[in-house]
């Protein structure tokens, strides 16, 4: 079997993750006996400011043979404003119908959290995240904003197409933990008690796609009472379906219940693989530690897990998940960020030996 992976680094840290990221894609290729073919994307801030634009307008044509994209870290506001620089991530996930963010929120053993009532056994559930509208629609205009009357609109575009299909995914995705001995619940993270349009549309179709799967539990929390209960009750949840903005918020909240940052990753799923997906730890691009081989690649590591994961390479996907386990665990080698003193690159050479061990 062979793979074509796409790898766009970005910006800041991106380029020191991801070839940690690709460090153990190989390593698991070799042990797995299948081929990952990398090319590499210099698609970014650098480029916007040497030649206009964040990546070629043939960027999407030139991703779209690829089996998976890695994507590093996006943005660099000492160069191009924020929003502008991550078009570039936005318009891969609305481009490739990757409306389904995949964001597991788990603790591993050995990796502190600032948490109290976030344990390995408390902490393991998924987010779904729609990625593809919503409070993201990227739509709405200015009117006269420099005047005292002036004002701005950005509109949440709600469609049932685009509502019902990641309801599916949510519930598809339950009944499969079901069958792996989760608790099979779908909560609906929602906010239709103020948004009195969008949230109740929303509502509506999560209840329609319950009605189709019966065995699945419902149950519901407004996206402000859903912050509390993520600390308060971590242990409640198994699928969490969300919003874009409100899944955004929410899984920063899930990264320190998973114990921060450096260990969050996501994937950009395409369920019906008409396009590829792309994974990615859910961190920034920390400008400021650029080239200092300081910062955690275990996001990007666990990114390419779920990568082989979704492309049927369960069990290099396993290993990966067990080698990090591992190197979690021993607790010899620890990032800053987990207290300890280990580079990004040691972290990766770790986590390498540990998956090509016997
Ligand atoms: C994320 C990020 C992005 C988002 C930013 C970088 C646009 O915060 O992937 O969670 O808001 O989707
Ligand atoms: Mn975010």
């Amino acid at each position: 079997m062979e793979y074509r992976i796409a790898i766009i680094p970005g910006d800041g840290v991106g380029d020191e993750i991801s070839k940690e990221a690709e460090r153990v894609l190989n390593a698991a290729a070799d042990k797995f006996g299948f081929k990952a073919t990398t090319e590499w994307f210099d698609w970014g801030c650098d480029r916007y400011l040497e030649k206009g634009r964040l990546m070629p307008k043939d960027g999407l044509d030139i991703l779209k043979p690829f089996d998976a994209i890695f994507l590093g870290c996006v943005g660099d506001e000492r160069k191009v404003p924020d929003h502008i620089s991550l078009t570039l991530l936005l318009d891969i996930r609305k481009g490739f119908k990757q409306y389904a963010n995949l964001r597991p929120i788990r603790l591993y053993p050995g990796v502190p959290t600032p948490i109290r009532t976030a344990t390995p056994e408390t902490v393991d559930f998924v987010v779904i995240r729609e990625n593809n509208e919503g409070e993201y629609s990227g739509t709405g205009a200015f009117f006269r904003p420099d005047e005292p009357e002036g004002f701005a609109i950005q509109n949440s575009i709600f469609s049932r197409a685009g509502t019902e299909r990641v309801m599916r995914y949510s519930f598809d995705l339950a009944e499969k933990r079901k069958a792996a001995g989760y608790k099979g619940m779908v909560t609906n993270c929602t906010k239709s008690n103020a948004l009195n349009y969008s949230m109740v549309f929303w509502d509506k179709i999560y209840a329609e796609v319950a009605a189709e799967h019966p065995d699945i539990a419902t149950d519901k929390a407004l996206v402000d009472a859903m912050t509390m209960w993520m600390v308060k009750k971590p242990e409640w949840f198994d699928v969490v379906v969300a919003s874009n903005l409100f899944g955004d918020i929410i899984t920063d909240l899930g990264s320190m219940l998973q114990g921060g940052m450096g260990l969050a990753a996501g994937g950009n799923i395409n369920p019906e693989r008409e396009f590829p997906s792309m994974f990615e730890p859910i961190h920034g691009s920390a400008p400021k530690y650029q080239g200092q081989n300081v910062v955690n690649p275990l996001a990007s590591i666990e990114s390419v897990r779920m990568m082989l994961d979704f492309l049927g390479q369960e069990a290099a996907a396993d290993a990966i998940g067990d080698a990090i386990k591992a190197v979690l665990a021993k607790g010899e080698v620890r990032t800053r960020d987990l207290g300890g003193s280990a580079g990004t690159r040691e972290m990766g050479e770790a986590v390498t030996a540990a998956l090509l061990k016997d």
